[in-house]
């Protein structure tokens, strides 16, 4: 297909007739699909069923003998931090498990941040004048909402393919007031981009003008890939303590997207100063994690061979599907200059780069479709995409035929929105 900006003015009217046709052909199957939120499928939390037998047998002890029933054990039990602990990038003794999401112990560290600051911070985040947060954007929408919800300041920085762009990181940094960052080291939340060892050098390396400047490491798609290729992301923690910055990184993983996303375990790594400020915090809000869970891992997964052998059955599950998304994306699209999109090694998400100034349109053709779309702006601070063109697909909860399905009509609702903005653009500039 030919470039939508080059067509002459009576071929564009013309596509323009054409594809809202079959949009209106595909509307009135009257379909119901969603491809909102990043969720696992059912046959995806199938994959984990034998974690709902276990412990069994009534043994319910830990390799150290104690009753995982009860009380205590703030850090988890051993074995389930030795098993995650290569995972992590991290010695077993500087890892804690906690319950079941990641999001929430991030939550938790900007709150002890907030009201009590963290080792090596003069006085807590919340009585410095305006702290303030880099913002990776695209990003994921529930760090940004964490942020907004206690008035962090967000500063948005675009990504450059290989993680954030690092010049216009550097320079935010060494701002005082900029407390932290959030980075989404592999397969990143919505644009799939490994970071580079440069990105990772870099960000370990940079000086900070927060004397307690925090990243934020969520590495929630470490294991989690749609390539044979299990891509590895320099070790962060150790290149911090190379450049003698040991306490910046707070390391935060889970299990939700390998075993059961309401019922996994979640991960926090960082220096021995941090794991004992984490632990100090945490010690008054809770007498200790659910053991069970994590014995019930231990038995499941076994090893780290365990995880990947796990991962690979996902990943046969969820291919198809980014395949069948990108193969619409590819038909309906490829050299109209409509978008671009990402081809994601891994994790959960495409990221598709519409027409400038016609994300919030697409979704809204979508709706009426029948295609249930993350809202737009949703991957910005502020829910504002400045460029109002980023739009986050999320593949994997429905069926391979429902995403077969809503891939091509969300596809005829990106070109439908491109032309129908060139053809204002005329308009205007005839006018
Ligand atoms: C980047 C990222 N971090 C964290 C989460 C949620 O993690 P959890 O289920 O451990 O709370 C998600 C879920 O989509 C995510 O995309």
């Amino acid at each position: 297909m030919s470039l939508i900006a080059d067509l002459p003015t009576p071929a564009l009217a013309a596509l323009r007739i054409s594809v809202q046709a079959r949009l209106d052909a595909f509307r009135a199957e009257g379909l119901k699909l969603d491809m909102t939120r990043g969720k696992p499928a059912p046959d995806q939390l199938d994959l984990s069923n034998a974690l709902l037998a276990l412990p069994g047998n009534g043994d319910y002890f830990s390799a150290a003998g104690e009753d995982a029933r009860n009380y205590g054990n703030l850090q988890g039990l051993k074995e389930a931090r030795a098993l995650f602990a290569p995972i992590l990038g991290a010695p077993p003794e500087d890892v804690v498990v906690g319950d079941n999401s990641s999001l929430a112990l991030m939550h938790d560290c900007i709150v002890y941040a907030l009201l009590k600051g963290v080792p090596g911070s003069p006085r807590p985040w919340s009585k410095e004048a305006s702290p303030a947060f880099i913002c990776p954007a695209p990003g994921y929408d529930r760090h940004f909402a964490i942020l907004e919800e206690f008035g962090v300041r967000m500063l948005p920085v675009a990504m450059s393919g290989h993680g954030p762009d690092m010049d216009a990181v550097e320079a935010l940094a060494a701002d005082p007031s900029v407390k932290g960052m959030w980075c989404v080291p592999k397969y990143s939340n919505p644009t799939g981009e490994i970071y580079s060892p440069e990105t990772v050098a870099r960000l370990a390396a940079m000086e900070a003008g927060a004397p307690d400047f925090r990243l934020f490491w969520d590495d929630a798609y470490s294991v989690h890939h749609l390539t044979e290729l299990r891509h590895e992301v320099s070790n962060i923690l150790e290149a911090c303590e190379r450049a003698d910055h040991k306490d910046r990184t707070f390391v935060f993983a889970s299990t939700s997207k390998i075993t059961l996303a309401g019922a996994g375990l979640a991960f926090f790594a960082s220096s021995p100063a941090n794991v004992r400020w984490y632990l100090a915090c945490a010690s008054k809000r809770s007498i200790g994690p659910d053991k069970l869970n994590q014995l019930r891992h231990v038995r499941f997964l076994r090893d780290v061979a365990g995880v990947h052998r796990h991962m690979d059955a996902h990943r046969a599950l969820i291919a198809p599907k980014f395949a069948a998304v990108i193969k619409a994306l590819q038909r309906h699209l490829a050299g109209t200059g409509a978008a671009r999109w990402t081809a994601p090694e891994g994790g959960y998400f495409i990221s598709v780069e519409a027409a400038p100034g016609t994300a919030a349109r697409v979704v809204e053709l979508a709706k009426s479709a029948g295609v249930a779309l993350t809202p737009a702006g949703a991957t910005w601070p502020y829910g504002n995409d400045p460029n109002d063109s980023n739009l986050r697909l999320a593949p994997t909860f429905p069926s391979l035929a429902e995403v077969r399905d809503a891939s091509e009509g969300i596809a005829l609702c990106i070109l439908l929105a491109a032309i129908e903005a060139q053809s204002v653009q005329r308009a205007d500039s005839a006018a």
